[in-house]
């Protein structure tokens, strides 16, 4: 345990991959996914990692939930962002946005997904702080909403939910065909429900991102992941994959920054940011 509390949990990694979505002829496009930072204000090394990220020099940047786990983290999480916020981004939020962290048994995850007690909650984060703060610095708020942008010369079609874990995902609002006229589809999510999954590519989107799963936590090596905290099967807790709906489309999913306060522990399972290339279709 104090491995995983001291050490590992302060391991970041930076994990890079190469996705074949773009149109011939166009690219690279770099997209730099961060995911449930869970930031308090006293991680300092988590936060300077985050802000070093801009050295990748990103075309884009995705955030796809749990940024926060305090009512004083907003600006220590704007803070770390630093430069990342001057670039095209795009984000959602995920339910340790709305609702602070609980002291709790960490094993109850072990058992299933974590969000029963929440919902009839009301939100205690400054949830509306933090999106009105990315907003105002440019990045497009994608919760229950489609947009449009344009970053490394391609013109972007994106649209996101909220996060399904706690029933706020409203996919009728963004629901329909995404722009086939666009060089690139991207669908985000916090929980990457495989019902969400099937409908932003049945819609047409080339890559969905989502985090929420910790990539596990607390894994077992040569076995891997034990709980995906949702629908997802455990095979496809982080990392890159193909979901078998609307052809084969492309999810990343990332193992995400941080924890839960109350489970500051990570093992057989770095904290990570994703570096993905976006590289054209193989044409033949
Ligand atoms: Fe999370």
């Amino acid at each position: 345990m104090g491995y995983a509390v001291l050490v590992e949990r302060n391991w970041f990694t930076l994990r890079r991959f190469e996705i074949p979505v773009l149109p011939p002829g166009t690219g690279p496009l770099r997209v730099l996914h961060i995911s449930d930072a869970h930031l308090t204000p006293g991680r300092k090394r988590l936060m300077s990692w985050i802000r070093s990220l801009d050295d990748l020099d990103p075309h884009l940047v995705v955030n796809t939930g749990d940024s926060i786990a305090h009512r004083r983290s907003v600006e220590p999480f704007l803070d770390s962002l630093g430069p990342l916020l001057g670039r095209p981004g795009v984000f959602v939020l995920g339910s340790n946005d709305l609702f602070a962290p609980q002291p709790g048994n960490p094993a109850m995850y072990l058992r299933g997904p974590s969000s029963r007690k929440l919902k009839k909650k009301a939100p205690d984060l400054p949830w509306e702080k933090l999106s009105d703060r990315m907003a105002a610095a440019g990045w497009l708020d994608l919760n229950n909403k489609r947009g449009q942008l344009t970053a490394g010369g391609l013109d972007i079609a994106v649209a996101g939910v909220h996060d399904s874990h706690i029933e706020r995902d409203r996919y009728a609002e963004v629901a329909g065909r995404a722009d086939p006229g666009a060089d690139l589809r991207l669908g985000i999510m916090h929980s990457p429900e495989p019902r969400l999954l099937d409908q932003f590519a049945t819609d047409g989107y080339d890559l969905l991102l989502a985090g929420h799963t910790h990539g596990g936590q607390l894994c077992l090596p040569w076995y891997g992941t034990l709980v995906t905290n949702c629908g997802l099967d455990r095979q496809r807790a982080r990392g890159l994959h193909r979901h078998p709906a609307g052809g084969q489309v492309w999810l990343h999913v990332s193992a995400g920054l941080g924890t839960s306060p109350w489970a500051p522990a990570r093992f057989a399972c770095r904290p990570e940011a994703s570096l993905l290339t976006l590289v054209p279709r193989d044409s033949s």
